[in-house]
């Protein structure tokens, strides 16, 4: 996707071979802001701070990370000790062991002296993948997209937090179909959800200025009103698990609207690659969710008048928070499944139809 009309990715190896760049999340979306990472205990701070998030791109960072410790020391105990600390970062979002079980299948039986090399490929390759997924979940969310516009194009659609090219390497997993559809041409609205308390629907609201998208940001709380007075005809959200039976943990704020939009009989979707379906977790009841900050309810960030960007404390330090990241929507309130592989419902039975290879697994 472009930042200011430049060509860009969310992550990519420095010129000099020994670091990686990032979009500092966390300066969007009043300053756009490229960070050097050097070394593991950078990239474990950058995901666990969200300078980097979103359950892919959260993957790939860390397949980043392990090749930077391996660049620094090579042996068995730096492969063990990255990856653990890594997989130590953020506990919900399953890319993340997912690309470290991946860095460590393909670099574990390597002689130390070639596994720095093999782990820069590995990680390029795993960010490819990443790319071609999205772009193809993009491709079959477009033809669902095109059947609820019908003949007269028109697309009412609302999503939550950031599923978006910021959250993957490129094309984002829900907002890759969002996308498609307004570069094909259709008349695209896209109401966007604040998501208190990260506030992630600024971050789609940036994406969506930077590539023209009609939206328009909402308070979490307009949601259900919205849906109930028929303004939009589908919801689409992003997952950082999904379950073998089809429950989806995503966002804080997801259940909410799944909930509301099963009232208003509005069809709920979740887009997400091969790397966010957990086969190994039965239900949404198993999945872990993280527990953040109290700071994170308690602070606001933003500019001032003067453009000054900065925080001010909303919440006074003695009264008690509770900051759970992540609900479980149940795969019951949830109208299909977007795939690289393609639409299935939200079931064990669906899942295995477009991943057959996982059926013994
Ligand atoms: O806490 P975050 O911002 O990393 O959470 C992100 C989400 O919940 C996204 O919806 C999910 O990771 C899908 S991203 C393509």
């Amino acid at each position: 996707m472009k930042v200011n009309g430049v060509i860009t990715r969310t992550i990519w190896p420095a010129d000099d071979g020994r670091a990686v760049e990032i979009i500092d999340q966390t300066a969007l979306p009043h300053a756009y802001r490229v960070l050097r990472l050097r070394g593991l205990d950078q990239v474990a701070q950058a995901i666990r701070g969200m300078r980097v998030r979103g359950a892919p791109l959260i993957g790939v960072t860390a397949a980043y990370g392990v090749a930077l410790a391996l660049s620094a020391r090579a042996d068995d105990a730096s492969l063990a000790g990255a990856i653990a600390t890594l997989a130590a970062t953020r506990p919900t979002a399953v890319n993340l062991q997912w690309a470290l079980a991946r860095m460590q299948a393909a670099l574990a039986p390597l002689p130390p002296a070639l596994r720095a090399e093999a782990a820069w490929r590995e990680a390029a390759r795993i960010a490819d993948e990443d790319v071609e997924q999205c772009r193809l979940i993009g491709q079959h969310g477009l033809s669902l997209f095109r059947e609820l516009a019908g003949d007269s194009g028109r697309l009412r659609l609302m999503t939550h937090c950031n599923a978006g090219w910021l959250a993957t390497v490129d094309h984002g997993t829900a907002l890759a179909p969002v996308y498609a559809a307004f570069d094909a041409g259709l008349d695209v609205h896209v109401w966007v959800s604040e998501t208190r308390p990260r506030n992630q629907g600024l971050l789609t609201a940036w994406e969506f200025r930077q590539h023209g998208v009609p939206h328009a940001l909402i308070a979490d709380n307009a949601a259900g009103l919205l849906l109930a007075r028929g303004a939009c005809q589908a919801v689409i959200v992003g997952a950082d698990r999904i379950a073998a039976n089809g429950d989806v943990a995503n966002k804080i704020g997801t259940y909410l609207k799944a909930l509301a939009a099963s009232a208003a009989k509005v069809p709920f979707y979740v887009a997400a690659p091969r790397s966010t379906i957990d086969f190994a977790c039965a239900s949404g009841a198993a999945i872990p969710i993280e527990e953040r900050d109290a700071d994170e309810l308690r602070v606001v960030h933003g500019a001032d008048a003067a453009g000054c960007v900065g925080e001010l404390r909303q919440v006074p330090l003695d009264v008690a928070v509770a900051n759970p990241a992540f609900d479980v929507t149940p795969a019951a309130l949830i109208s299909g499944l977007i795939t690289e592989r393609g639409v299935c419902s939200a079931s064990r039975e669906g899942l295995l139809s477009l991943f057959p290879e996982m059926r013994d697994g």
